[in-house]
């Protein structure tokens, strides 16, 4: 019987996946007849098992040779049908992006405040005037509000595209009670000629803290302690500027280059580099957003995001970061 059996498999023909699952389904699955034939061995004499141990056990090892090799030709033949293609290798990984610079800058810089208790908060892009404007103070006719610096998005000037991230601060200050300490990180539109130094739409991120007590040396502080974890040891200064929600106002620009000191990232060049705009929030301010100017103050500043990214990454071109140029973007 088992040398019929031999006789049978050596003579069966495998081309096809389908043949193959049926030769092994009949011969070699757990149910198969070679599995019932060592079940049956079991149960006979000493003799017998004598003689009939050896041709089963080459029965077994025939029957995965023809398996294998019928196997392996079928899988050879559909590589040679799909032009060489194997369909079932493992997929190979996917290219995986890296981040923006913009958002980059944006990461640090919240990691960095958060250390000190600020949590960021989102607003509108499209925005109102009260929101944008009147709330943070700017008399009916300032040059902000004219359609040469600001993007208004229907006939209706009451709606616009968001000229600073300031809009958050009077939404922060009309929902939140003090103490308050919120970042905004956002894109923010002005109408301006577009060149290699300022484009139509860039980021800010702002930074509001309301409380009792609130000093100008805590905002100078807290600028500090900002530059030199994202910088390194540095240098400030604070240049008095004009901005309708704070009074006194000032720029801050930070020292990089000529100082050994200064973290590796900025001393390429050299120079002031201005970085934000910044002062104590205007009791008008807080009146209008609900907030008691008697008890309470505040400070507010406003970083501009690409001019660092630039700094940090020496982008010569700040249309570069938003031509979604894979060479470019490949970099980061
Ligand atoms: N909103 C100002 C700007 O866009 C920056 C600023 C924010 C100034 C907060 C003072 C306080 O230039």
């Amino acid at each position: 019987f088992i040398q019929n059996l031999i006789a049978e498999i050596q003579s069966s023909r495998i081309n096809t996946s389908e043949e193959l699952e049926v030769f092994r389904l009949k011969y070699l699955s757990k149910k198969g007849l070679i599995a019932q034939l060592f079940e049956d061995f079991k149960n006979v004499s000493g003799e017998k098992k004598k003689e009939l141990g050896k041709p089963l056990n080459e029965l077994k090892k025939l029957a995965e040779k023809i398996f294998d090799d019928a196997k392996n030709s079928i899988a050879a033949a559909s590589l040679a049908e799909n032009k060489g293609e194997d369909y079932t290798r493992p997929a190979g990984l996917l290219p995986v992006g890296s981040r923006h610079p913009v958002s980059q800058m944006i990461e640090e810089i919240v990691e960095i405040f958060s250390r000190i208790g600020f949590s960021v908060m989102d607003g509108p892009e499209i925005e109102d005037d009260w929101h944008n404007f009147t709330a943070l103070n700017f008399p009916p006719e300032h040059p902000a509000r004219d359609m040469q610096d600001t993007f208004f998005v229907t006939k209706n000037p009451d709606i616009a595209l968001r000229t600073h991230t300031s809009n958050v601060q009077v939404r922060a200050m009309e929902s939140m009670k003090p103490p308050i300490r919120i970042l905004a990180p956002g894109r923010v539109y002005r109408n301006e000629a577009i060149s290699a130094r300022s484009h139509c739409f860039f980021h800010q991120i702002e930074g509001l803290y309301i409380d009792k007590k609130v000093s100008f040396a805590d905002l100078k502080q807290t600028l500090l302690y900002f530059t030199e974890s994202f910088f390194g040891k540095s240098n400030i200064r604070m240049r008095p500027s004009y901005f309708p929600f704070t009074e006194p106002s000032a720029e801050v620009d930070v020292y990089w280059g000529l100082n050994n000191e200064v973290d590796y990232r900025i001393t390429k060049g050299t120079g002031w580099l201005e970085i934000l705009g910044c002062g104590m929030v205007d009791p008008n301010v807080l009146k209008a957003c609900g907030i008691d100017p008697e008890v309470y103050s505040g400070f507010a500043f406003g970083i501009g995001i690409e001019r660092i990214a630039m700094n940090r990454y020496q982008i010569p071109d700040i249309r570069m970061l938003s031509e979604n140029d894979m060479r470019f973007l490949k970099q980061f």
